[in-house]
């Protein structure tokens, strides 16, 4: 146990960050009316290399021209072993205007990453006198952020969220599958002659969450690229939260709601957090530290696990 107590992370929805293509203005207005927490207007790999400086000019017109309303409002850079980037982070910073909350930045692998981005950022920020300072989030989709993940976790006090970016891990991991996140044929173990699936995500996903509660950074779930399948996008997003991420990306409009689904505590789940906490409100009164709910011991830590769902419902609610 240390003496230092958890750092919260930002108290904002995160349930999901819908994605589109900075060279397909056509369906911003789109993006902004749909359900989703975050929308990532992308620069990176959603982006022809030819289609960067038009699209970096479609993203700067939107982020102004559109009403995004509440939404927390994000655009993915180009990642750092790129000629692009740094045009990215000028003409964002310099063009965009305030309404821009946050830039992405993918591919990174050590805490210098940030550090060099966070040194461009201020610079710019510095010279044209902007108010509010942007946030930062990144993606770990590589061996060496993987490897690196707590120092990334602790690199900005600009850093809100973290996902994990499952395809380019792969390719970096060399890991056997083309699959974007999900259930992978090869990954199972075998009892009585009968295959059972594992989740070949978990170890990292459990990285991140761990790094990212020690640094109070949200941590996120990234992509599921078949989206046709429903029920593999809420297979995959509920052992994501089941392990502390509080929100998954969506690729088409229609992962939105599912994303929303699974990350929403659900009525059934606040009602009995609250008895929970009702029970543990008796015992303490009784000068117990422990009770029985329904067959089953509650005891502070409990409390701490009920409070999270509650607070976590009521900042949604809010
Ligand atoms: N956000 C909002 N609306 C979107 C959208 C998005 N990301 N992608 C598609 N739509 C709209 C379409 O314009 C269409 O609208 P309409 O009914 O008014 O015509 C509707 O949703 C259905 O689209 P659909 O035909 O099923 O998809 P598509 O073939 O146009 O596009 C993708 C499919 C996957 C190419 C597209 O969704 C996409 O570009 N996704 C984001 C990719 C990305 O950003 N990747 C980077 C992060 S991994
Ligand atoms: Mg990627």
């Amino acid at each position: 146990m240390s003496f230092r107590i958890q750092p919260a992370p930002p108290a904002r929805p995160n349930r999901c960050q819908l994605f589109g293509p900075g060279s397909r203005p056509a369906i911003f207005e789109k993006m902004a009316g749909s359900d989703a927490d975050v929308i990532n207007l992308d620069l990176e790999d959603s982006v022809a290399p030819d289609d960067k400086p038009q699209s970096r000019d479609n993203i700067v017109q939107a982020i102004g021209g559109i009403d995004w309303g509440r939404k927390l409002l994000s655009v993915r850079i180009n990642g750092l072993d790129t000629p692009w980037w740094y045009r990215d982070v000028v003409d964002l910073l310099e063009k965009a205007g305030e309404r821009l909350d946050q830039i992405m930045i993918p591919k990174v692998g050590c805490a210098a990453d940030i550090y060099a981005v966070d040194a461009l950022v201020t610079a710019v920020e510095r010279a044209t006198g902007r108010q509010k300072p942007i946030g930062f989030e990144v993606i770990i989709e590589s061996a060496a952020g993987i490897a690196h993940v707590e120092e990334i976790a602790a690199a900005s006090p600009r850093l809100t969220a973290m996902s994990l970016g499952a395809a380019d891990f792969a390719a970096s991991m060399g890991m056997a599958t083309t699959g974007i996140g999900g259930t992978q044929e090869n990954y199972y173990m075998l009892h009585d002659g009968a295959k059972h699936w594992a989740d070949p995500w978990h170890w990292a996903q459990a990285a991140i969450v761990a790094a990212c509660r020690t640094h109070g950074v949200l941590p996120v779930d990234g992509p599921f690229g078949d989206f046709g399948d429903d029920e593999g996008f809420r297979a995959q997003a509920r052992r994501s939260a089941t392990l502390g991420m509080v929100g998954k990306w969506a690729i088409h409009p229609r992962q939105v709601a599912l994303a929303n689904e699974v990350f929403t505590p659900s009525d059934a789940a606040v009602a009995e957090a609250r008895e929970i906490l009702a029970a543990m409100q008796e015992a303490k009164a009784k000068g117990e530290g422990a009770t029985v709910y329904k067959g089953r011991l509650v005891d502070i830590a409990s409390i701490k696990q009920a409070e999270g769902i509650v607070r976590q419902a009521e900042m949604i609610a809010g």
